[in-house]
């Protein structure tokens, strides 16, 4: 994908690495705008309709935060019950309907393979905020940012990279995403930790061996997590067929600083795509890390903002004009 105006992004499927370049390229001329230093008016008058039909706190609102930092409006709809849908309606004729209300549409849905669906049915570019267990392909690209900029802080490159992913990564959509993605760089050990009921799809395994990686697939952090990224994923209790299922595996895998000091090197990288389980029975990733300075998990937070706000200025053909629509900020403002 070389011209992102007006076209959906649905997958990481449709991005190379020229394509990735471009995103955090235009990513990194956003920040001055997310952190409030200056205002940009590009996308004055422009809609998003903002469609999330499953639960959300980052990418709902990250998405409608940064479509107003670029000066447009946002409209939105939460949960399946308030929504046509729960009376029938396709999702051919929602995304007719949704899209002559908008300039552009983010959506999340809980079946995979809806969001390409509803963009068969849209007038406006679609972007992708998660379909069920299959991708999410926002979260992998502002994941990617934050490797990128992780290890050049250490002079370290993805090239090479040691990277533990850790959970389920059966059904943890942002893994598979990210794991596509980091396919197309070279000679990265992927160390792929999980119960053995929720071990990573073979077909993204297979992605990376074919790409000439080294994959580890193993049911034991011990030895495993000396990484330069240690990503952690939350059990998708969501994505059980009964709660009773999911409950065999919560809290299994668990971070706490004690843990880090003795498994991980002095540098490994904290991710995590949110929300943490932080119930007493799971506790994946302890807030005795959060004065960790390798806990990465607030810095993907913000770079979410950043990475959004690129996509949609790449997919709304104003990503050369942002800094011809600039004001001064005249409140106060966050150091
Ligand atoms: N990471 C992520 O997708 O978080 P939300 O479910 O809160 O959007």
């Amino acid at each position: 994908m070389t011209d992102f105006t007006g076209n959906h992004i649905l997958s990481v499927n449709q991005l190379d690495r020229d394509a990735i370049a471009k995103i955090f390229e235009t990513a990194n001329m956003m920040l001055p705008y997310a952190q409030r230093k200056k205002r940009t008016h590009v996308l004055d008058g422009a809609i998003l309709g903002n469609m999330f039909f499953e639960a959300s706190t980052r990418t709902r609102v990250s998405f409608g935060s940064a479509f107003n930092l670029l000066g447009g409006f946002v409209r939105e709809t939460t949960g399946m019950s308030s929504s046509a849908l729960a009376k029938g309606e396709s999702l051919y004729d929602t995304a007719r309907v949704l899209s002559s209300y908008a300039d552009v549409i983010a959506m999340r849905h809980p079946q995979s393979g809806s969001v390409k669906e509803f963009s068969e049915g849209s007038m406006v570019p679609v972007i992708n905020g998660g379909d069920g267990a299959n991708e999410h392909p926002t979260q992998a690209l502002l994941d990617l940012y934050t490797i990128e900029k992780e290890l050049t802080a250490s002079l370290q490159t993805i090239d090479k990279m040691h990277i533990a992913m850790v959970g389920d990564l059966k059904h943890g959509r942002t893994v598979h995403s990210l794991s596509k993605l980091l396919a197309q760089y070279k000679n990265i050990t992927f160390s792929l930790i999980s119960p053995k009921a929720l071990a990573m799809p073979d077909e993204i395994v297979s992605v990376l061996e074919n790409a000439g990686h080294k994959v580890i697939i193993t049911d034991s952090i011990e030895g495993n997590v000396d990484a330069d990224i240690l990503y952690l994923t939350r059990i998708q209790e969501e994505r059980f067929t009964s709660q009773e299922e999911a409950d065999l595996y919560r809290g299994q895998f668990r971070l706490n600083q004690q843990i880090y000091t003795k498994h991980c090197k002095s540098n490994t990288v904290i991710m995590h795509p949110l929300p943490r389980d932080s119930r007493s029975d799971a506790n994946e990733l302890d807030t005795d890390l959060n004065l960790n300075p390798n806990l990465a998990i607030f810095r993907q937070v913000e770079n979410g903002v950043l990475i959004r706000m690129a996509l949609f200025a790449l997919t709304l053909g104003v990503s050369d004009q942002v800094s011809k629509h600039e004001s001064d900020v005249h409140w106060f403002s966050r150091k």
